[in-house]
């Protein structure tokens, strides 16, 4: 057989290959505490499960419209007003199934050879890989540690050249919790303006979770772009329904028609009974949500404790999703090394920064979706293991 040589390019997301790693490991019952997976550890909330029970008993089993129903796509628009204050036509809103593929169809959209589009790194690694499949040539935007790893406008900017179609901007980020300041919002929006064939992708999937009292800056928000900015965002993260499938993005004038041709030759619509619990999970009481994302933060506070008291450790404070990134340099080992000890040696199982990019190395990535009592037990053993293996130099 001879496939398309495109599909060598297709990268992949290693968090789930240590998922499956982790799960064999308990299979053969190692007792392996699990920081690796980016997904809430909490249930879907009951509203939300019984709206989709409802839909399936009520006879909702047939196609939707490929857009999605057009109460959910109302539902999107009021919630986008309230949260972004921002008038959104529904018609310009696709519901799709996940987060990701308003992601791969911005890459099937505007990637193509000889073009670039710019993206986060350290990142969500199907950036890069949906990038490179589309035949364009990823470009990465740095991003800084010592400025709670936002990226700089100014480098940003300097890097645009007439190839670049796509700047991909993700705050809150995975994998580092880093928000982008608004200043740093505000000097890149300015600076596209001299740049009018750019196109920005928002990924804000992790919007709802922001830390500190801030509030979360949304690039919907800036008028001057709004012709040529894709928002992405769904339910997976806010309301525990990795499982659901189902996200949607905001096109700009003429794309929404293209992206839900796309929709129409790839998947149909999404499943009927998942957008109407979703209906649900918008316009229902909000309070399991917030209660979720409380206990986040809680926990922010404990890993960043335990992990900055680590020999050879340095943990920033993030500010917005699940992840803590930490710096590991002082522990001696690579970022990959280490995620495969700790999981063989240690029982806990972390992603290597390696994972989400170049710049990621020196880097681990640790979710914090999980109890507080699993994440002191997950820093006891790794303070107990880089005892017993670290380099000299930190012992
Ligand atoms: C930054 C980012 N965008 C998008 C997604 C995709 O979410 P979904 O599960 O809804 O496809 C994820 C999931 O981990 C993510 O971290």
């Amino acid at each position: 057989m001879k496939i398309a040589a495109r599909m060598a390019r297709l990268g992949t997301e290693s968090a789930f290959e240590v998922l499956a790693r982790a799960n064999a490991l308990a299979a053969r019952g190692v007792d392996v505490i699990n920081l690796g997976i980016g997904q809430p550890d909490f249930p879907t909330p009951g509203n939300i499960v019984e709206a989709g029970r409802k839909a399936l008993a009520d006879g909702h089993h047939g196609y939707t419209p490929a857009n999605g129903i057009p109460a959910l796509r109302e539902a999107v628009a009021a919630d986008i007003l309230e949260r972004r204050g921002v008038e959104v036509d529904p018609e310009r809103i696709v519901v799709v199934p996940g987060g990701k593929v308003t992601m791969f169809f911005a890459m099937l959209m505007f990637g193509e050879p000889g073009v670039e589009i710019m993206y986060p790194d350290p990142g969500f690694p199907i950036y890069r890989s949906a990038i490179a499949f589309s035949g364009a040539t990823p470009m990465p935007i740095a991003l800084h540690e010592e400025d709670g790893f936002s990226f700089r406008a100014d480098e940003v900017l300097a890097r645009i050249t007439s190839r670049t179609r796509l700047i991909i901007v993700n705050s809150p980020a995975n994998p580092t919790g880093g928000v982008v300041p608004k200043v740093e919002l505000d000097r890149l929006v300015a600076g596209l303006e001299r740049h009018p064939h750019v196109a920005i992708l928002s990924d804000e999937i992790y919007a709802r979770m922001v830390y500190d009292g801030e509030a979360h800056a949304s690039l919907m928000a800036y008028e001057e772009i709004r012709d040529r900015l894709i928002l992405l965002d769904g339910w997976s993260k806010t309301y525990a329904m990795t499982g659901w499938r189902i996200g949607y993005g905001v096109w700009p004038e003429g794309l929404a028609e293209t992206a839900t041709r796309l929709a129409i030759n790839d998947h149909s619509c999404v499943n009927a009974a998942t957008q109407y619990a979703a209906i649900e999970a918008l316009t229902g009481p909000q309070d399991a949500s917030a209660r979720m994302i409380a206990a986040f933060d809680e926990r922010r506070r404990v890993i960043v404790e335990a992990l900055g008291a680590l020999p050879g450790f340095r943990c920033a404070r993030p500010k917005g999703a699940f992840y803590a990134f930490p710096n590991i340099e002082g522990t001696g080992f690579d970022a990959r090394a280490l995620q495969d000890r700790l999981l063989a040696e240690a029982g806990v199982a972390v992603i290597a920064g390696t994972s989400f990019g170049d710049a990621g190395e020196g880097y681990l990535r640790f979710s914090y979706a999980a109890s507080t009592e699993a994440i002191a037990e997950a820093a006891r053993r790794i303070g107990q293991w880089l005892e017993r293996e670290a380099m000299p130099s930190i012992a």
